[in-house]
């Protein structure tokens, strides 16, 4: 008898214990991944997550779950190479642990984003008819349809666009276009990018850059 109360108040005494911290072992840890974006990634995305150049995307106000796909994909893990491919970001998530990814993903979607803007007067109605309905007689889908009428995009599939770096967009969209980048779920960006040219593919990244 005493034996079984025994046991049965070890197994409480677990359970209350699990109980009490494993909320908190759920919640990213934000104050980590602060030092670890302003230490490490602001090198290239900037303190505030907005990115020094064009050529880093702005990572402040992107949805959480794309940023946290997106860490995770870019790290190759034991014999698995990398499901997006890229010789910068690969030794930045090289040493990232899954909590670490999930810290950062948390901490970065909370940033402000400091919007870019379209520049490109000339093409600004181009990229328009493409983000709005795409081009039917090459079956290209509207932008919009799944990244949003204004580039919000829609979570937790589909990326924010909205205010990105044009160079950063188009350079993506190229990527897609070869298959070098081809961490998109059911080809989706590698059939969209197919079907445009590079005229187009410049207009429609400026275009996203001025999305308001
Ligand atoms: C040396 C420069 C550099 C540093 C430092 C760096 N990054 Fe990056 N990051 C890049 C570049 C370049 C890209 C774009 C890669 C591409 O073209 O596919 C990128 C892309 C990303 C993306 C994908 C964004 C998207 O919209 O798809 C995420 C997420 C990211 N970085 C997070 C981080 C985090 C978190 C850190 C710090 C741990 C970090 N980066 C440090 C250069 C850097
Ligand atoms: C059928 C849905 C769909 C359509 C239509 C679509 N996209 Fe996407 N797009 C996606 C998905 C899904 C992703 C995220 C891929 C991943 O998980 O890495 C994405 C990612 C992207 C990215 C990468 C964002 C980043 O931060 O790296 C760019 C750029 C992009 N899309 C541009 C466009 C443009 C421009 C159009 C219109 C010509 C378009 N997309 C149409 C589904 C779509």
């Amino acid at each position: 008898m005493i034996a079984r109360i025994s046991i049965l108040m070890i197994a409480l005494t677990v359970q209350t214990a699990f109980a009490q911290t494993a909320p908190a072992a759920n919640k990213p840890d934000l104050a980590r991944a602060k030092q670890t974006a302003e230490t490490l990634c602001a090198a290239c995305h900037g303190p505030d997550g907005n990115g020094i150049a064009a050529t880093f995307p702005k990572l402040a106000g992107q949805h959480e779950a794309y940023l946290l796909k997106q860490l995770h994909d870019l790290k190759a893990t034991g014999n698995k190479p990398a499901a997006r491919v890229n010789a910068t970001m690969a030794p930045m998530v090289a040493p990232l642990s899954d909590e670490d990814m999930r810290g950062l993903a948390a901490y970065f979607s909370q940033l402000k984003q400091k919007p870019d803007i379209a520049k490109n007067r000339s093409t600004v109605e181009l990229g328009q008819r493409i983000w709005r309905a795409g081009d039917k007689t090459k079956g290209l889908p509207a932008c919009a349809g799944c990244h949003g009428p204004n580039g919000l995009g829609i979570p937790t599939t589909y990326p924010k666009l909205q205010g990105q770096y044009a160079d950063y967009v188009e350079a993506q969209l190229k990527t897609f276009r070869t298959g070098e980048r081809a961490n998109d779920a059911s080809s989706q960006m590698r059939i969209v990018a197919s079907r445009l040219s590079d005229a187009e593919i410049k207009a429609v990244a400026d275009y996203a850059a001025g999305l308001r």
